[in-house]
């Protein structure tokens, strides 16, 4: 089994990538294979809502020239998506936005997987970040493992050390993402997945 882990932040070193290898360990502990992307040094676009990725037979977004599309070909292969963004102003990154409206806009494939989140931050606005994140997730029809508490890791760098509650959740949210994966793929040999239905799509008018 394999999850891919969505790295939100300009450090390929910070918080939010010491938060994703906690996890990280846990998962590996348990003979999952893990790999990091680091997408927030990246120059990411927008989605411009062009359509494209909603056309019959189209797998991706029509923009290629940054990792959105190589992530969601790694999603496809992946069991897990794990995603972590530090806090800016209260929400995640901005380049984080950019990527996951892209990456969950394209990514019809990414039901049934198991999803999780996790965020960093010096001080506040976790949980309103956590949101954000959790809003993908629930929207693409991941299953989510349960957590101790939200995945709200405190400190800059490796301060996040520091913050034992913060590395418990982590550590807990890695093993119940092992467990659930482990269930899921059990599970699934017997219990198929529920057949899908074509999606009703009403405006508020
Ligand atoms: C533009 C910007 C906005 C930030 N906004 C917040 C904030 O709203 N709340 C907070 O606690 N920390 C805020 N921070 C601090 C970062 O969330 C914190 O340093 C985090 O640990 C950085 O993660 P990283 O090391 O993975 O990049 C902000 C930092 C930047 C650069």
């Amino acid at each position: 089994m394999k999850v891919l882990a969505i790295n939100g932040s300009p450090h390929p070193s910070g918080s939010t990538a010491t938060a994703l290898r906690l996890v990280a360990e846990e998962l590996l502990a348990r003979r999952i294979e893990v790999e990091i992307v680091h997408v927030g040094l990246d120059a990411v676009r927008g989605c411009t809502a062009c359509g494209h990725c909603r056309q019959p037979g189209v797998h991706g977004c029509v923009f290629t020239d940054d990792p959105v599309n190589a992530c969601l070909e790694k999603a496809r292969e992946s069991d897990g998506i794990l995603l972590g963004s530090p806090v800016y102003y209260g929400g995640i990154a901005g380049t984080m936005k950019c990527f996951l409206d892209r990456f969950f806009y394209a990514g019809a494939h990414l039901r049934y997987k198991v999803g999780a989140a996790l965020v960093c931050l010096r001080r506040s606005g976790g949980v309103g970040a956590m949101q954000q994140l959790y809003n993908y997730l629930n929207l693409a029809q991941t299953v989510l493992p349960p957590t101790q508490y939200w995945p709200v890791a405190h400190g800059s760098g490796q301060e996040l050390m520091r913050d034992a509650e913060g590395v418990q959740t982590l550590q807990t949210l890695g093993r119940n993402m092992a467990w659930l994966l482990q269930n899921l793929a059990e599970g699934g040999k017997t219990v198929p997945q529920p057949a899908h239905i074509q999606r009703v799509w009403t405006n508020f008018i």
